[in-house]
């Protein structure tokens, strides 16, 4: 039996690489001063049809469930926080910072950079209009990325505007109703042949060329010029690029939005988000307006990234390291001192160390053996000194006698 496609188990060594990752976001966003939340795996569809939109729809886990409600596995968070925060926003001061590091599911092509299960951090700010908080989220978002070893040279924040296309599209004399048609169509047309898009943008009266004449313009509007200076101020402007070939392909964004790309270009998008005013007076038939933005960031491209990174991935490595199953293994050296050693091994545990022995009797080489394959950086010996045990560094080999009544104490400095 193996695993559905875009499916993964996690064996202790990719779990640990995975937990690297969900650690540094955890990390990141408590710095920023993001407090974490959650909400339900399973969700009714029509959460996802309403407020999704766009390919997402198209993408879900979705069944009957036994008592007849049609269900999703979630693809996102976005439209759960929006219910969650319109439920309940009187009890909570504004503006609200909130992060999350939810499993999703997407019946996506399996490819590089994208399975049908994966992680995904969002961080989001609710209660906010200035553009202080897209400076904010954005900063956030590259510390998220500096924190895992990754610089300048090794991803951009590609940032945008749906207001500026707004803009573009009423001034070409395009109704409303059709905006979320014409940024789907503006979503692709860097990929898509001009024929194409052309043919795509003949009701609207627009050209392929007015398109991209506009996507490659690089002056930022009014409206991004305060998110550049919040972020310049901070140090962090290198890591941005104006890029309005960004658009986003969910239905709900409105203002300033962005895409997190690798350099060398070789992968799909890292992270992305944007501004989602509208989408909390939606989701509450307009008792509650606020304000929004966010961003998801997967952990899939993310560990793509990191590999193939050599400064990322050793300090990956070094934290892996650290990470080591078991700090002190006690060697058993003779067995009519088992007892003994148990109660060595519940002291030292009860201090906090990490600490292993061998269940059953081994010879001493081979309990040497499993303590370096274990990582652990000192080995406790107990046998013919006892009262005393044996302290061993593993690294250096040199050994100290103590003893047990002293080894937690000693251990402990
Ligand atoms: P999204 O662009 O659909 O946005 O996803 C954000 C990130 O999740 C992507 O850039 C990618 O890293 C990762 N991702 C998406 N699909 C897959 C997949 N099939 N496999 C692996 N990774 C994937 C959203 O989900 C928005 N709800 C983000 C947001 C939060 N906007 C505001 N707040």
């Amino acid at each position: 039996m193996q695993t559905l496609p875009g499916f993964r188990d996690f064996y202790p060594d990719d779990c640990a690489r995975r937990n690297y990752i969900l650690t540094q976001w955890r990390e990141v966003a408590r710095r920023y001063g993001f407090v974490e939340y959650d909400g339900p795996v399973l969700e009714p569809m029509e959460l996802y049809e309403k407020k999704s939109g766009g390919e997402l729809v198209g993408q879900l886990f979705d069944f009957d469930d036994k008592g007849k409600r049609h269900v999703a596995m979630r693809p996102e968070m976005t439209p759960t926080l929006a219910r969650m925060v319109a439920a309940r926003e009187r009890d909570f001061k504004k503006p609200l910072k909130w992060f999350c590091v939810p499993q999703f599911f997407r019946y996506e092509k399996q490819q590089r950079g994208r399975l049908r299960e994966f992680y995904q951090l969002n961080c989001d700010i609710i209660g906010e209009p200035l553009p202080a908080a897209d400076a904010e989220l954005t900063a956030v978002l590259i510390d998220m990325l500096r924190g895992l070893g990754l610089t300048e040279n090794d991803f951009v924040v590609r940032l945008s505007s749906r207001t500026a296309w707004q803009q573009f599209f009423a001034q070409a004399g395009g109704k409303p109703e059709d905006e979320y048609e014409f940024f789907q169509v503006v979503d692709k047309a860097e990929r898509a042949p001009a024929e194409k898009t052309d043919e795509l943008l003949r009701k609207f009266g627009l050209t392929a060329q007015a398109v991209l004449d506009f996507m490659h313009s690089k002056t930022p509007t009014a409206e991004l010029v305060p998110v550049l200076e919040g972020l310049n101020a901070r140090g962090l402007g290198a890591f941005v690029e104006i890029d309005y070939a960004i658009v986003r392909g969910l239905a709900y964004y409105t203002g300033v939005v962005f895409e997190v790309f690798d350099r060398s270009k070789n992968e799909r998008a890292l992270a992305g988000g944007g501004r989602y005013d509208k989408l909390l007076s939606l989701m509450s038939d307009g008792k509650v307006d606020l304000p929004a933005l966010g961003f998801g960031m997967g952990d899939v491209v993310l560990a793509n990234l990191i590999n193939d990174t050599p400064a990322a991935a050793a300090q990956r490595d070094a934290w892996l390291k650290d990470e080591r199953a078991c700090d002190v293994y006690v060697i058993i050296a003779q067995e009519e001192r088992r007892s003994d050693a148990l109660a060595l091994v519940q002291q030292l545990r009860d201090a906090g160390q990490r600490v292993d022995f061998p269940l059953t009797a081994a010879k001493v080489g081979k309990q040497f053996q499993t303590a370096e394959l274990l990582g652990a950086t000192r080995a406790v010996l107990v046998g013919e000194e006892w009262p005393q045990v044996k302290v061993k560094t593993l690294a250096t080999r040199a050994e100290v006698l103590v003893p047990s009544a002293e080894l937690v104490s000693t251990l402990g400095r």
